[in-house]
């Protein structure tokens, strides 16, 4: 069939079958279809929507659009994804205590986007870092540390990466089947025994609502299980910032101290879930709280953190950072913002924080952009905690004056203090499996 009439009965309310979406994709990869047809697919689809069979279809496709990625090991491999927030640094911790468990794990990151910061972005914050590893040396590692974090490839999924930009400039990108299928098309390629996904929901996440990102989360399980993979995801919570640091080596900072197991709350508690979905998986729990009782252990017993340190050390980071983290960057200026009244933390805006950051220099505004791994925000405060008239409730870490004038009134927004304590709300919204 001729490319116009697949975008017309896709546009008519059709379904395409598994050939003709085989055929669309190979035909966008090797540039026979132009972008100008796969911009109109792409909103017809958005407009439309696809069903299940069509989208795992589309997310086969694309992950056969470039190499699958096998590793030689001997071994349970896991994988992890999260669909992006403020303050987000789990993946900095989650790897290495796998990995310390005796699972292996291969991961492919992305950078900062939009208001959201990327672990790719947080681990150049360590001097030498090296994120762009070819995939023989990524297999290697993984084989030979147990882990590695790379920066995401354009040799794995390339169809994605083509999309994903016309997604960017034609208003397609927030479509639940086009969401799914970039995400597990990149998961696919890779192969893995076991998926974990945190799919997190509210104002600092690509789902703003419950319903949307249950949806989103039920649609990824569902194509990861049939294309043959264990798959389980997490619906948490992103209203606020997750722990209290956001900015590249402010998270790094964190991430180190939840390494010795002296991190904030929050963020333990989703990495042991996460981590325990993973040992459940391959069998190494029984229940979730065997698992997260033997990965806290890996965590007091110091072994998580020396993985990380072996896996910085084998891509280049100078592992004297890890141990000293002034011998990360840090900025020049600190600012406290004040309570402007007495009373509790009702809410925090995770999308002002990340908007605030990015403002300091901690994300980019254009495509390979070089940014600030010093600046960001620390929050003295969260929600539910009590303020006096006057007490600050975040620090901002800036290296330059006239940012830090833009950034200062977002933080300052993002706080809404209330005379009386909010009701706790669950981190960990739900499990679907
Ligand atoms: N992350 C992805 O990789 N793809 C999307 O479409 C959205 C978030």
């Amino acid at each position: 069939m001729r490319t116009i009439d697949l975008i017309q009965k896709k546009r008519d309310g059709g379904r395409l079958t598994r050939e003709e979406i085989a055929q669309l994709i190979a035909g966008f990869v090797r540039e026979e279809i132009p972008d100008y047809q796969m911009s109109a697919l792409l909103m017809a689809i958005y407009l439309r929507g696809m069903d299940r069979e069509e989208t795992l279809d589309l997310t086969e496709a694309m992950a056969r659009s470039g190499r699958r990625l096998k590793f030689d090991v001997d071994g349970f491999v896991a994988d992890k994804h999260s669909s992006g927030g403020v303050g987000d640094k789990v993946s900095l911790v989650l790897v290495p205590l796998i990995a310390s468990a005796g699972l292996f794990i291969g991961k492919l990151s992305g950078r900062g986007l939009g208001h959201t910061g990327g672990t790719i972005d947080k681990l150049e914050s360590i001097p030498g870092f090296c994120a762009a590893l070819p995939l023989a040396e990524f297999k290697r590692q993984v084989a030979e540390v147990g882990a590695a974090i790379a920066e995401s490839s354009s040799e794995i999924a390339p169809a994605d990466h083509k999309l994903y930009a016309l997604r960017d400039a034609t208003a397609t990108v927030s479509s639940l089947p086009l969401i799914a299928s970039s995400i597990m098309s990149k998961k696919l390629a890779i192969d893995s025994d076991g998926l974990v996904l945190d799919v997190k929901v509210g104002r600092g996440a690509l789902m703003e609502t419950e319903e949307r990102a249950e949806e989103l989360a039920r649609l990824m399980v569902d194509l990861g299980q049939r294309a043959g993979r264990k798959t389980a995801a997490l619906i948490t919570a992103m209203d606020q910032p997750l722990g209290r640091m956001v900015g590249n080596a402010l998270e790094l900072r964190e991430a180190l101290s939840a390494l010795e197991d002296q991190g904030p709350q929050d963020l333990e508690e989703l990495t042991l879930e996460l981590g325990a979905e993973l040992l459940l998986m391959a069998g190494q729990a029984h229940t979730r709280d065997e698992g997260k009782t033997k990965l806290r252990q890996k965590l007091r017993d110091g072994s998580a953190l020396a993985k990380l340190q072996e896996l910085v050390a084998r891509q280049g980071g100078d592992p004297r950072a890890l141990e000293d983290p002034e011998l990360l960057p840090q900025a020049r200026g600190r600012l406290e913002v004040k309570a402007r009244q007495p009373g509790y933390i009702k809410e925090l805006d995770a999308l002002a924080i990340g908007e605030a950051a990015h403002l300091l220099g901690a994300g980019r505004t254009a495509k390979g952009q070089a940014l600030d791994h010093a600046v960001g925000i620390e929050l003295l405060k969260k929600v539910g905690d009590h303020v006096a008239l006057g007490e600050p409730v975040a620090l901002v870490h800036y290296n330059s004056e006239e940012r830090l004038a833009l950034a200062k009134s977002k933080v300052e927004a993002a706080f809404t203090v209330g005379a009386e304590p909010p009701a706790p709300e669950a981190l960990i919204r739900k499990r679907i499996a």
